[in-house]
Formats: structure tokens, C-alpha cells, sequence
């Protein structure tokens, strides 16, 4: 089963209460997404594998770590996943990034996918989905399985969020046994319209300001 991390780190609980206030403004609320989400790239790279190099410093030559492993891409859920994007390259900047577009259809609740654009090797890389928000855990599916229909394995997938519901964690979880999940927090629940309860509201027209 795919394991599931609450990055309780006092910085990424602090920033996260100050994204859910009803008045931060569309400023501050990317500042801190693109912030938390720095923090949580150095979290979910924990486990990266390191491997021995022969180096030389001014003074000797000398064996010291490197990543060694799989290359990154990070897969950002559009849009509110692009919020996230540059928190992730801070820490990983050579990572490529893929897009999947995706908006959940007010009506039905279900998934609707309109772009796809991925680097050509995504077989071979380590993938970070990101997406603020995890509700259904519906757009979370259907972007995994658009990435394992071009070859990419569950399990060399991580799927990062700032707010999870136990629906969602459920659902991933059960369509996707071998995804690690990773939330700032994982809340209450859904309410009647599928929104996350406390949450943070529409994290997409919070980053964009629409509504
Ligand atoms: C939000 C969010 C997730 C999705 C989560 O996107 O960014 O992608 O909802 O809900 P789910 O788990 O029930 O699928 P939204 O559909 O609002 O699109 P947007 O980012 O373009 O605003
Ligand atoms: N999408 C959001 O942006 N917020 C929610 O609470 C649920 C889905």
C-alpha cells in the first residue's frame, strides 16, 4: 500500500494557516504556496538515492555524495498545481516539467482533461504530481492514469498537495496502491459540493484571482 505523509514541520503548518484566512489576497497566498511548497520538496526528496564521486577541492582530491537514481520531472495539475512549480525547482532545477490540464466540472464533480504535455521520458524519471488540493481525489486519478497510459509506472510516481481529505487519500489510495501521498494536512472532510472542509476555498481562483 502507498504510504501516506503529513508534513507536520512547524514552517509548513504555520505558512498553510496563512493561506486558509478568507483575506489573504491573491499576493501573499502565491507567495506562501510557492514557499510551502519549497519546504515540501525538501521533504518528499528525502529518500533520494546518493552515490559516491571523486572530486578534488582546492586542497585534496576527496570522495563526497551525489543524487544519483532517476532524473525529476514535476507534473503540476493545472492550474492551481502551477502555484507550486517554482517552490519545486528551487530545490530540484534541472527537474523537467510536464502538464496535465484538468478541471473538475462543477456539475457531474468528474475530471475533465483538455491538455497533456509531458517531457518524452517520463518512463525513466522519478515524478512529483503536484496540486494543491486533494478533494475526490478525482483530478489526482485521472492525471495518474494519463501518465501510466504513456508508460510511467504508480510506482515511480509521488503525488504532493497541501490539503487532503480522507475521501481523496481513500480513493488514490485504493485506484493507486503504489502512489506515496504527501499533504500539508489532511483535513476534516467533503462538504455537499465536494469542497475540503476547513480547506482553503477554490485554490485556483485564490493563486489567479478568478472566480
Ligand atoms: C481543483 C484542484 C484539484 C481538484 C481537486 O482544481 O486544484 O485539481 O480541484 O478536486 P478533486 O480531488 O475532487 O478532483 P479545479 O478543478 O478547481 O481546477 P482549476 O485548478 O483549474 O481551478
Ligand atoms: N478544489 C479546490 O480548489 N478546493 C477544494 O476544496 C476542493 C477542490
Amino acid at each position: 500500500m502507498g504510504e501516506f505523509h503529513v508534513m507536520d514541520h512547524p514552517l509548513i503548518q504555520h505558512k498553510l494557516t496563512i493561506i486558509r484566512e478568507k483575506d489573504c489576497g491573491t499576493k501573499v497566498f502565491r507567495e506562501v504556496v510557492s514557499e510551502i511548497a519549497m519546504l515540501m520538496a525538501y521533504e518528499v526528496t528525502r529518500d533520494m538515492p546518493l552515490e559516491d564521486i571523486e572530486i578534488e577541492t582546492p586542497l585534496v582530491k576527496t570522495t563526497q555524495k551525489t543524487l544519483s537514481g532517476k532524473k525529476v520531472a514535476i507534473i503540476p495539475i493545472l492550474r492551481a498545481g502551477l502555484g507550486m512549480v517554482d517552490g519545486f525547482l528551487a530545490m530540484l532545477p534541472a527537474a523537467k516539467v510536464g502538464h496535465i490540464g484538468m478541471y473538475r466540472d462543477h456539475e457531474t464533480l468528474e475530471p475533465v482533461e483538455y491538455f497533456v504535455k509531458l517531457p518524452t521520458d517520463i518512463q525513466e524519471r522519478q515524478l512529483f504530481i503536484v496540486d494543491p488540493m486533494l478533494a475526490t481525489g478525482g483530478s489526482a486519478i485521472a492525471a495518474i492514469e494519463a501518465l501510466v497510459k504513456r508508460g510511467a509506472a504508480p510506482s515511480s510516481i509521488k503525488f504532493i498537495c497541501l490539503v487532503a481529505a480522507p475521501e481523496g487519500v481513500n480513493a488514490l489510495h485504493t485506484a493507486y496502491p503504489d502512489v506515496d501521498i504527501y499533504a500539508a494536512a489532511l483535513d476534516e472532510r467533503l462538504d455537499e459540493n465536494s469542497y475540503i472542509l476547513p480547506g482553503l476555498g477554490d485554490a485556483g481562483d485564490r493563486l489567479f484571482g478568478t472566480k
